[in-house]
């Protein structure tokens, strides 16, 4: 596949959405105007997708990139670029959750997300979800979806939820794959978008890595982030670095082997992230 290919690859959700299958991660993005330029150098590079989360407080940066974009490209539309953010734990409650979505498209200065997840799966995520789903049928946002939920999580939501989520976005990498999350999502129509996939940038940390690394001539996180591209995950890389963010896409040009992945697939597991099922972390947002 060539990086354009790459780039505009999509993935379609279970309402018939199109996901482009690539896109940039926004985390810790948030000095000065970090977020505004690494949105810019992302979309000139061909970028059609950008992750976000009003827990980031990124929104209004983003926004104003994409305004800025939008206004020197005319051939580029809004609906050509796919948005996401996801609804901070402490806004779960009904009315809190509508009052930040609101926010939200006013940070974005948008008039419709592409992509709206519950951010963590909280004690209060019913109700969230009961205003995603309002939103998602009023047509402020073309796909819903959930973050962070394990198997046990999702067995209960599919039983109790109207509108089935499109996506969940979970930790996946090489050092933690997830893979019961991931088999059960795609078993039940669900989409799984990876988060921290390049292991934060310390992918060179795993041997195995490093060796296929030097067999395909790239580098440890180009393996990753195609190790989880050819699991079917979206894939969101992180960065503000635009050497980086132009060649994170460079993934095209080598496709690991059934044996290759399996072999990533066995590598020793382990956390980055926060447990969704902490209670030492989330304290009383959880059950
Ligand atoms: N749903 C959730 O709860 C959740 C949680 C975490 C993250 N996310 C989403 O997932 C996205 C990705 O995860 P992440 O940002 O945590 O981690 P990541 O994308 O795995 O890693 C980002 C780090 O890797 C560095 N990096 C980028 N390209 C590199 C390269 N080619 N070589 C070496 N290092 C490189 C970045 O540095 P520079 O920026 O300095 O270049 C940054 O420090 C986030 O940005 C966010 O949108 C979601």
């Amino acid at each position: 596949m060539t990086r354009e290919e790459i780039l505009t690859h999509k993935i379609k959700l279970n309402n018939g959405v199109l996901m482009p299958q690539f896109g940039l991660g926004t985390y810790l993005m948030n000095k000065q105007d970090e977020a505004y330029q690494a949105v810019l150098v992302a979309l000139e590079n061909g970028y059609r997708h950008i992750d976000t989360a009003q827990y980031y407080k990124n929104e209004t940066e983003i926004g104003r990139a994409l305004k800025d974009f939008l206004a020197k490209h005319p051939e580029v539309k809004r609906a050509d670029i796919f948005i996401t953010s996801k609804i901070w734990n402490d806004d779960h409650e009904y009315e809190k959750a509508k009052q930040a979505f609101s926010e939200i498209l006013k940070r974005l200065d948008v008039e419709y997300l592409d992509l709206c997840l519950v951010h963590w799966p909280t004690k209060n995520r019913y109700q969230c979800w009961k205003f995603l789903e309002e939103a998602y049928q009023a047509g402020k946002v073309r796909a819903i979806g959930v973050s962070n939920f394990k198997v046990h999580h999702l067995e209960d939501f599919l039983k109790q939820v109207k509108i089935k989520p499109m996506v969940n976005q979970i930790e996946t990498h090489p050092g933690f794959n997830q893979l019961d999350v991931v088999e059960f999502c795609q078993k039940n129509d669900i989409v799984v978008t990876s988060w921290r996939t390049m292991m934060g940038g310390k992918t060179d940390e795993i041997p195995l890595l490093v060796d296929l690394a030097k067999k395909y001539q790239t580098s440890t996180t180009q393996i990753a982030l195609k190790w989880a591209w050819q699991l079917n995950e979206i894939i969101i890389p992180k960065s503000v670095t635009p050497k980086r963010i132009i060649d994170n896409p460079n993934i095209g040009s080598f496709t690991l082997t059934e044996e290759e992945i399996t072999a990533i697939n066995n590598l020793p597991q382990k956390r980055i992230g926060a447990d969704p099922d902490d209670k030492s972390v989330w304290k009383n947002l959880i059950d």
